[in-house]
């Protein structure tokens, strides 16, 4: 893939301040575009602002409560402001701290404060970030729109149901405003996301469950922030022009193969031979 491949575009990036989002703001303002950092924590987003700026990019940290709709309109202004246009949203922003994952289990024991949460910034944040971006995309004839998902959005799963129904939620986002706006000249694609190691990641997972989902993933490693980078690279740009109203599995394999893989692995290693 070309490098500088956003040069002149403006792209913002929610939840730009930490993991994958910051990861992500690196390699869109390594590419050329003028990048809004944007967080509910301001020194995280300015953090990612000063070492993209060290590197010779441009970008702006904007403090943002997702939940709420009169600071989205506010952060969007701000960007046009700054910039003057807005060619690429990624939605990656999630609520994911372990207060919020503590609360959110089964259903029968779902804390609905953590449902609600889950909601307003994974799924309610991302649209208010649609519904104030579009128009300013609509005016300079188009951008392109991307928004974090994972496999808990696609498959039933033992935990995190609210993160789960909000991450569903995002891929029908993802196809409406496809359908919605794409002969006005914005695409619209969902990322499923697999397994990535980032900070949050790496203190607060067990090893025993990262290697339960390293047997589940088809690849030799677990997935890093820039593997995840670059794919919203591509979608950002003219690269990808063809592709819209796609959910797009960026997980390594997780989610492409059949429930009894691992189990059956296992045996056959038992039998000493793959032979039915
Ligand atoms: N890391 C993974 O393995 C993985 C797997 C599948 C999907 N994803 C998705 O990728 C995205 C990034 O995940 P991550 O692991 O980097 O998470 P993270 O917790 O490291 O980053 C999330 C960011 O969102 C910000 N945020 C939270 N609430 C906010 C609000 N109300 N307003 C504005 N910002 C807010 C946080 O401050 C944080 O900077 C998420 O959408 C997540 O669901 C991650």
């Amino acid at each position: 893939m070309s490098e500088r491949k956003l040069d002149g575009k403006v792209a913002i990036v929610t939840g730009g301040g930490a993991g994958l989002g910051a990861e992500c703001a690196r390699s869109l303002a390594a590419h050329g575009a003028r990048v809004a950092v944007v967080d509910i924590h301001l020194a995280g987003a300015q953090s990612v602002v000063a070492e993209i700026q060290a590197a010779g990019g441009e970008a702006v940290a904007i403090q943002t409560d997702l939940t709420s709709e009169a600071e989205v309109v506010a952060m969007v202004s701000a960007v046009v402001q700054a910039y003057g246009q807005i060619d690429v949203l990624h939605n990656n922003a999630a609520a994911l701290d372990p207060a919020q994952r503590a609360g959110d289990r089964d259903v029968c024991n779902v804390d609905i404060a953590a449902w609600d949460r889950a909601m307003n910034v994974n799924a309610r944040g991302a649209m208010l970030c649609c519904k104030h971006t579009i128009p300013y995309m609509l005016k300079t004839g188009g951008g392109s729109i991307i928004f974090a998902t994972s496999g808990f959005g696609l498959l039933g799963d033992v935990t995190l149901t609210a993160y789960a129904a909000s991450k569903a939620a995002l891929m029908a986002l993802a196809r409406s405003v496809a359908a919605q706006y794409g002969k006005q000249g914005i695409r619209s694609n969902a990322i499923m996301i697999g397994f990535v190691v980032n900070e949050h990641a790496q203190k607060g997972v067990p090893e025993e469950i990262k290697q339960l989902l390293l047997d589940q993933h088809l690849t030799p490693q677990l997935g890093s922030p820039r593997q995840i980078a670059d794919v919203v690279s591509f979608l950002a740009s003219d690269e990808s022009s063809f592709i819209t109203g796609a959910v797009i599995p960026v997980d390594g394999g997780f989610t492409s193969h059949s429930p009894s893989m691992v189990p059956m692995r296992e045996f056959f290693a038992r039998m000493g031979s793959n032979k039915l």
